[in-house]
């Protein structure tokens, strides 16, 4: 078995020690920050791989002090972990033997270098800037035995060999002894071992503690919070993270999926981001206050994006930091309870959305954390019930404000205990920070990498120094170089066809202009078929059409698909995906449709190969005829405003996919006739396939308005949207309750 010996490094030297986990044996606690805390971590071959390297990966890069890995005499070391098999131990379950040699190990080769040392399960997460901070508040001269004290639970009650007042720290979420009592009990770890009186590790090395070390694990109703044990096993930190015992705890515990030590990790990341930009809002106030005490004038940063935000980070915070000069001006506060009451909705009266609940729920585990702040010097603790109603408001150049009414559980457990309902009014100020903005490389198609425009080339942004301006901020398209190199992604428009004539001929106008004389990478299916009976049968119109714009534009391909089977939608789709290749590019589009050339820019960008769908929301133009206005000849079709439309967020027939994407979300359903529903067949089936869905308001895409004539032989399903649209296409909210005040007869003949 020699050349198996020889895989097993020997660890017996002290050299070796300080080498594997990077120990400088020069520094000590007294000379260095980074000797606070030794940790050592118990886990097994089989976990090396996984939990050991999540661990090392995620917080064990970031303590003050060193971290190792001990486990079984032969285990198998990854490269690049501090592992320490420790001589004689095996994996076997309890790993009392593992515990207590690993104790005696880091008695022996570390105990002078470091101030603390912590017995952590490769389950756990530690928050090393909150452990620091912790055991900087302790005395480290004494002995402690710090961690969550147990007694054992009900069944174990009377078996561990415990009396009344003994009680052990709980492995599970971490275990920390000061130097003093390491050194009492390493030197007795083997009689300890010889003298077990249970089966769990965690109760004998507290045995042990309090015979040698004579200290119980730390006696503190505190420590359940801080050392962070979650009872629902496997399930635990699975779940949803932005939760009070989350955010106030030390350690976490216990993570049984690596993976999601990952994902914990970057979520205590976040929020460490968000802890340090309040420390930059309080140290920019304090500047400007300092400022103007000494009235020297506030410092500047050269930066005219960030510039903008101190200027109102500095500012008290104050509900009143918005002085509007005009009436168009005043900002509006929405109110909460049960429903929420919101001025500019188009549904005024609504239950709150689930971004409405979080943003609350943030709000108050902010401020119900600030209040606590003083808890312990005041002896009470003061409990979050209800938000019973409250306020809020958006202000686009400042903050979001919210003005709270809270019902809170005040008990004072110091002095004159009692326990009392208060409610308290909230006034919250969550200032916005600076603006960052990343600019993506492009995500493109793997095989072609080149042909899709880098956000980074058709994104500027374009950010003016005033705050005035600052609402005019914008991405600016510039103009792009109109050519099939830079563009060589094809757009397939797909285009379904019954009738319709004078819309097709309109709809063709905006086609030549854009994509024939802009000389757009395009290619164009019309699946015509025949009208309804009441309507004159124009498909050779359409094709006599069709053939003369391909005399003058030969080089692009515009096909007519004549069908002689009544109309439906998915067919139709159907039809035109198969005279495409899989790998191409297709927009399904409408005749009432009309776009411009920045749209097709976003479709190309947003639509990505086995990756994305694009879904835009398309603006859709107001009816108005019946409100007595009409729209001229010349009316500008893209007009955006919200007096003649509005952003169809329900509509879901506008797509650009990629064929193959269309095949893998399982095609469309054909069986569906007529119009409508198709296309929420096929968005739930992509939602499904787990291709990405990207959806966004597309200011260049508008569905002109037509009168909309719901045929009773639909089916009642279909008839329902086609009438829910119908509806929708009255007008503004605004311009109906306007018309009905001027007209209040209007209601009553019905
Ligand atoms: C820490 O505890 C020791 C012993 O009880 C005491 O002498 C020392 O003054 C304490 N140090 C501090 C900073 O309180
Ligand atoms: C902790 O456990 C409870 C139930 O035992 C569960 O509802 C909660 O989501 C868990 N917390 C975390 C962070 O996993
Ligand atoms: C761990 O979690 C990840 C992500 O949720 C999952 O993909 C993986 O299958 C899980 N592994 C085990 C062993 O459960
Ligand atoms: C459509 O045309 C096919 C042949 O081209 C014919 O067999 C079929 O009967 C026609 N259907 C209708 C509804 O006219």
């Amino acid at each position: 078995m020699c050349f198996f010996k020889q895989n097993i490094p020997v660890y017996d030297d002290v050299n070796d020690a300080f080498r594997t986990v990077k120990l400088d044996r020069t520094k000590d606690s007294h000379n260095s920050g980074e000797n606070l805390v030794f940790v050592g971590v118990m886990t097994a071959n089989m976990y090396l791989n996984t939990r050991a390297k999540a661990v090392y990966e995620t917080w064990g890069k970031n303590l003050p002090g060193k971290i190792a890995f001990f486990t079984s005499e032969t285990s198998i070391a990854p490269a690049n972990l501090p592992v320490i098999p420790l001589p004689g131990v095996d994996d076997s379950y309890p790993p009392q033997k593992k515990s207590f040699m690993m104790l005696k190990y880091i008695a022996d080769h570390y105990a002078q270098h470091f101030e603390y040392f912590m017995r952590a399960d490769d389950d756990v997460y530690v928050r090393t800037d909150r452990l620091e901070k912790f055991l900087r508040s302790v005395n480290s001269t004494n002995p402690h035995f710090i961690g969550q004290a147990g007694k054992g639970n009900q069944d174990e009650f009377g078996h561990l060999a415990l009396k009344d007042d003994e009680n052990f720290c709980m492995g599970g979420p971490g275990i920390i002894m000061s130097r003093a009592t390491l050194l009492k009990v390493a030197p007795h770890v083997r009689d300890c071992l010889k003298n077990l009186r249970s089966t769990h590790e965690d109760v004998e090395v507290g045995r042990c503690v309090r015979k040698y070390a004579e200290v119980p694990c730390t006696w503190s109703y505190e420590m359940q919070s801080i050392l962070y044990h979650n009872g629902s096993g496997t399930e635990a930190f699975t779940g949803p993270l932005k939760q009070r015992e989350v955010h106030r705890a030390i350690t976490l515990h216990p993570i049984k999926n690596h993976t999601h030590l990952y994902r914990l990790h970057t979520y205590l990341q976040g929020l460490e981001i968000r802890t340090n930009e309040a420390k930059l809002v309080h140290l920019i106030r304090e500047l400007v206050k300092t400022s103007e005490e000494t009235r020297l004038s506030t410092p500047r940063l050269n930066d005219p994006v960030n510039g903008i935000f101190l200027d109102h980070l500095g500012m008290e915070s104050t509900l009143q930091k918005w002085n509007p000069a005009l009436e168009s001006e005043v900002l509006t506060w929405d109110f909460v309870s049960r429903a929420v009451f919101h001025l500019s909705d188009a549904n005024p009266r609504h239950r709150p959305t689930s971004g409405v609940n979080e943003g609350l729920e943030d709000v108050t585990r902010d401020v119900m954390e600030i209040i606590n702040r003083v808890s312990k010097e005041r002896g009470r603790v003061i409990d979050f019930k209800e938000v019973l109603y409250g306020y809020m408001r958006w202000n686009p150049t400042f903050a979001l404000e919210y003005i709270l009414d809270m019902l809170l559980l005040y008990r004072k457990y110091r002095g004159k205990k009692m326990t009392v309902s208060v409610r308290r009014h909230a006034y919250i100020q969550i200032p916005f920070g600076p603006l960052r903005i990343h600019e993506y490389e492009s995500i493109s198609d793997e095989e072609d990498p080149d042909s899709t425009l880098g956000i980074q080339n058709i994104v500027q942004v374009v950010v003016k120094n005033s705050l005035k301006d600052f609402e005019n901020l914008q991405y600016q398209v510039p103009q792009r170089d109109i050519s099939e190199k830079r563009n060589p992604k094809k757009i397939n428009f797909i285009l379904p066809l019954a009738g319709r004539f004078a819309s097709f001929q309109r709809f063709m106008d905006d086609f030549r202009r854009i994509c024939l004389e802009g000389e757009e990478n395009v290619q164009l299916f019309v699946i015509s078929f025949r009208p309804s009976s009441t309507e004159e049968d124009t498909s050779e119109n359409v094709e006599a059409l069709i053939s003369s714009l391909q005399l003058d534009y030969p080089h692009i391909t515009m096909s007519v698909i004549q069908t002689n089977i009544s109309f439906t939608r998915a067919m139709a789709l159907e039809l035109g995906a198969r005279q495409c290749a899989d790998s191409d590019l297709m927009l399904f589009i409408d005749v009432d449709m009309t776009f411009t050339s920045a749209a097709l820019d976003r479709i190309r960008l947003h639509t990505v190969k086995n990756r994305q769908v694009y879904y835009p929301v398309v603006f859709s133009e107001f009816n108005m005829q019946d409100l007595g206005e009409s729209r001229p000849s010349s009316y500008d079709h893209t007009l955006i405003d919200e007096d003649v439309g509005y952003w169809r967020a329900f509509g879901f027939g506008i797509v650009s996919i990629y064929k193959c994407d269309l095949q893998l979300a399982g095609g469309l359903d054909t069986s569906i006739l007529g119009w409508g529903r198709e296309d929420v067949d096929l968005f739930e089936k992509v939602l499904k396939s787990g291709i990405k869905i990207f959806r966004a308001a597309d200011p260049g895409l508008i569905h002109i308005f037509h009168t909309v004539d719901c045929d009773k032989n639909l089916e009642p399903s279909q008839y329902d949207m086609c009438q829910g649209t119908l509806y929708s296409t009255y007008g503004a909210v605004q311009t109906l309750t306007k018309t009905i005040l001027a007209n209040p007869d209007m209601l009553r003949d019905s």
